[in-house]
């Protein structure tokens, strides 16, 4: 039993989603079935870092790297994720939650960018905490993208402050806690601007597998973490 401090739940959980394909492998499965269980524990994850407390929850589906992967496997990735956007368009509702999306959408087909778009228009006043998916998104493109607007505004002054308002996350906190599943210890091209002061929490259970047992494992581990931010204690 692990006991939580209901107090202390992040308010932002950032999560890379890994170990679909390794997941698959292991039963003997295509890889697309892999993907199929991941977007699965994807919706779990939502709803009990929902139900806890957890004000944001970030999620990296797929990065711009990722294309890379044989054709065939990317659009099963999209398909999956046309029909779990085609679910949660349904029941955003009654979770009252607020779907965004991280990425440059503009590569995806037309259905999925439009219906990206629809989750987010329909979603943008609900009361009960945020999604955000990171979708052919990449840290590095999102700090270029972001030092293009601020050029296409004639480069005013420049703080910390003002350039993390040109990134996605503009108006939330950082990632108090970042969870790598799947046993690799990279951060392969995620929230790179955000992350500076996350606590890292890597375990070597595959994504499909990662249930709320092992989410609140992993707020266990960031409850009995001592955070300074450079400071002392
Ligand atoms: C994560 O699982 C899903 C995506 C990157 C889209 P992987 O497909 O990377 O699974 P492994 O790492 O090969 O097991
Ligand atoms: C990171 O996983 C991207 C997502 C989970 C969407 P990868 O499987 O693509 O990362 P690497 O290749 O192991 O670094
Ligand atoms: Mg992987």
């Amino acid at each position: 039993m692990i006991e939580l401090d209901h107090n202390r739940i992040p308010e932002h959980i950032a999560i890379i989603m890994d170990g679909n394909g390794r997941w698959a492998k292991k039963r003997g499965l295509p890889r697309s079935a892999g993907h199929a269980a991941g977007a699965e524990s994807f919706r779990r994850a939502a709803r009990y870092c929902r139900a806890i407390g957890v004000e944001y929850l970030t999620v990296y589906a797929f990065s711009t790297e990722n294309w890379k992967r044989p054709e065939d496997e990317v659009r099963g990735i999209m398909g999956l994720l046309r029909k779990y956007l085609d679910e949660a368009l349904r029941d955003m509702e009654k979770e009252q939650t607020r779907l965004r999306f991280f990425g440059d959408l503009s590569l995806l087909t037309p259905e999925l960018r439009e219906l990206c778009e629809r989750a987010e228009e329909r979603s943008k006043n609900y009361p009960g905490g945020q999604v955000n998916i990171c979708l052919n998104y990449g840290g590095r493109d999102e700090i270029v993208r972001a030092a293009k607007h601020w050029a296409a505004e004639g480069c005013p002054e420049l703080t910390e402050e003002l350039f993390g308002s040109y990134l996605y996350t503009a108006d939330m906190p950082d990632p108090d806690l970042l969870i790598r599943p799947g046993g690799e210890t990279r951060i392969s091209n995620y929230l790179l601007w955000q992350l500076a002061y996350a606590e890292m929490y890597f375990s070597d259970v595959l994504w499909p597998d990662f249930d709320e047992r092992e989410i609140d494992r992993a707020i266990a581990a960031f409850q009995s973490r001592d955070r300074r931010y450079g400071g002392v204690k």
